[in-house]
């Protein structure tokens, strides 16, 4: 294990102020979870992305708190050290602000969450007062924001135009007002996240395809690899086709199974001779 200190808000704060960029990726996983602890990255966001990416559905609807919390928990025991963000599921906020706060609340207690994230702007402002008002920190979530992919007309960037841009700079601050530690900005023009950073006050702004003005980025941790190959999005650098690695090690054991090179010798257990002896007499 790593020797640092576990990732708090305070840390993240002052990596702002140091003008240190933040490092956040999606997660789902124990094992991952362990690499993304040796690797030192600051934050980790549990996404209901997993509904997608671990789960196999169309998006993100299906998933529920139990998948949730099931799923964070999993990443918290590989990564202690890593602040770690839960996202919340589709309608476990809408309904209402004490729904939102019996959610995230479990998201704490349950999963060990540093904090949690809610989509929306100005509509979910309460959510986030509640949230914050309740003692935990509430991250939002701006631009394309996938739990709504369908009224917005599919995965597209979000204010191109200066209209909806403004909207998104007005809804940045008015989550900011209600107490979001932070705001994730997903596929926005880099010019409007600039805006949006540079008039943050109090809040860490992170961006999702949104281009490197932001306090920080972050990035789908399967697209980064080569691991889902349903689509691959313009914002995600491969750093590494593990995809490619897998499947190529995967169509190896298949072949060494049918044509009987594998297993070899070292690959199984031995029973030494008198036993062997014995356990023929025995079965006579
Ligand atoms: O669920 C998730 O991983 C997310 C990202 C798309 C930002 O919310």
């Amino acid at each position: 294990m790593t020797e640092r200190n576990k990732v708090t808000v305070t840390t993240l704060f002052q990596q702002i102020e140091n003008n240190e960029p933040i490092s956040w990726l999606t997660c789902y996983d124990y094992p991952t979870a362990y690499f993304q602890e040796q690797a030192g990255i600051d934050m980790i966001l549990v996404g209901d992305s997993l509904g997608m990416t671990m789960l196999g559905y169309d998006s993100t609807l299906p998933v529920t708190m139990d998948d949730m919390v099931r799923h964070t928990q999993a990443v918290s025991r590989g990564a202690p050290t890593v602040f770690l963000v839960g996202d919340m599921p589709y309608m476990s906020y809408q309904p209402s602000v004490e729904t939102a706060i019996i959610n995230a609340g479990r998201l704490m207690a349950e999963a060990t969450c540093d904090a949690v994230k809610l989509e929306g702007g100005a509509e979910m402002a309460d959510r986030i007062e509640g949230i914050a008002n309740a003692g935990i920190p509430a991250f939002g979530h701006l631009g394309l924001t996938p739990q709504s992919v369908s009224a917005l007309g599919g995965f597209r960037v979000q204010g191109r135009g200066a209209l909806q841009a403004k909207k998104i700079i007005d809804d940045a601050k008015i989550l900011e007002n209600a107490g979001a530690i932070s705001i994730l900005l997903e596929m926005v023009p880099d010019r409007v996240c600039k805006i949006i950073t540079e008039r943050a006050e109090n809040c860490i702004i992170m961006s999702l395809g949104s281009g490197p003005h932001a306090h920080g980025q972050l990035l789908i941790y399967h697209d980064m690899f080569g691991l889902y190959h349903k689509f691959k999005p313009k914002m995600a650098k491969v750093f590494g086709n593990a995809g490619e690695v897998i499947l190529n090690g995967l169509t190896q054991y298949h072949k060494e199974v049918h044509d009987q090179t594998f297993p070899q010798r070292k690959h199984w257990f031995i029973m030494k001779d008198d036993e062997y002896e014995e356990l023929l007499e025995l079965l006579d």
